[in-house]
């Protein structure tokens, strides 16, 4: 099946990354109305203001900005506003606009009323930044012909475009770009445990897939609250009950999730390393991000964006103005001891 809904077009730079982010949450689970759209309540009222106040005046919507940890639906949500307005959407991402030129080419080559989806924003680069500030503001694109004293500025009139933007890293977008997103700067929440073992049974139905209660319950249970992570679980724990001839029941669903490594709070290698490696190698903390990050061997941004987020969530890990720190509920759920002098200073 295509990936792509009809209206939808992406310029083919974008494409691969645009995928790779929504890898695993394929056409068919994506809502496709408000009222499938699970959780993040504020977003959702917020946002449907902001479009029917724009559809009334007969204005197109003005530019909006989502941040939050990965697989939190920043992408859903797009085409989601994409579907629910009727429009066509370009997808393409911060890294995949190299030059000037390459927004210069997408922003003229939009339809009156688009929506151009800009995915990790936060890595556009500070030259092609420049150019998208007037496209926002006014709706023009500046280009500079020349180079030297004879250089001079033409000013071409772009077709109306709403931006939606999407990041990990909101302290990396410059707060002149994020003032631009007229619209609003909206946070994705973790959701709760409630609401993603709703997404998993809305999910479940779509897949055709028969799932025993307590087997929800267990998908939900190590989903990280993510609604991508529990559907991927959901489409693992398929396959194998479907390989192995087994029911999907809360028994095939631990075998299921255990092969795959994730433990019983949703754990997975990565996460259990860095706690171990923050409790062994330095006594639970404080340490910094670079240094955890080299003896972890692992780049700093997904220390900090994938693995940190989720462990703050539970409550494993603080973020002290000195660094990292072990909480006790970390010690306890890796089974080491807490050292007494740690114990008395929390205390
Ligand atoms: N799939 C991914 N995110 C979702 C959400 N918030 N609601 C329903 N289904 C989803």
């Amino acid at each position: 099946m295509s990936r792509k809904t009809p209206k939808e077009t992406s310029n083919s730079n974008s494409e691969k990354s645009a995928n790779f982010d929504d890898s695993f949450l394929d056409q068919t689970l994506r809502p496709t109305r408000w009222e499938e759209y699970i959780g993040q309540k504020h977003i959702k009222d917020n946002v449907k203001i902001l479009l029917r106040a724009a559809e009334e005046r007969g204005h197109i919507p003005e530019h909006v900005l989502f941040y939050g940890p990965p697989g939190l639906g920043k992408t859903t949500l797009a085409h989601l506003i994409a579907k629910e307005t009727g429009r066509q959407m370009k997808i393409t991402s911060g890294p995949a606009i190299e030059k000037v030129g390459d927004l210069a080419s997408i922003l003229t080559n939009l339809s009156p009323g688009d929506i151009l989806f800009i995915d990790e924003i936060h890595r556009l680069n500070k030259m092609v930044e420049e150019i998208l500030y007037p496209a926002m503001e006014s709706g023009v694109l500046d280009i500079i012909i020349g180079k030297g004293p004879s250089a001079r500025t033409i000013q071409l009139d772009l077709p109306p475009f709403t931006l939606i933007a999407a990041t990990t890293r909101v302290a990396l977008v410059s707060s002149p770009l994020r003032s631009r997103f007229s619209g609003g700067v909206f946070r994705l929440e973790f959701y709760s445990n409630e609401e993603i073992e709703k997404i998993i049974q809305r999910s479940s139905k779509l897949l055709k897939t028969e799932l025993e209660a307590e087997a929800l319950k267990e998908i939900a249970k190590r989903s990280r609250f993510t609604p991508r992570t529990a559907n991927y679980f959901l489409k693992r724990c398929r396959d194998f009950a479907q390989v192995h001839k087994k029911s999907l029941d809360q028994k095939t669903v631990r075998e299921a999730l255990n092969m795959l490594a994730v433990d019983e709070i949703g754990l997975n290698p990565s996460d259990r390393k860095f706690l171990e490696i923050l409790i062994e190698k330095f006594g639970g903390g404080p340490v910094g991000l670079k240094t955890i990050g080299a003896a972890m061997s692992e780049e700093e941004a997904t220390v900090e964006e994938v693995i940190e987020p989720y462990l703050i969530q539970l409550g494993l890990l603080e973020r002290s103005p000195r660094g990292r720190v072990a909480t006790n509920k970390a010690y306890e759920h890796l089974g080491f001891a807490r050292p007494e002098k740690k114990q008395e200073k929390l205390l």
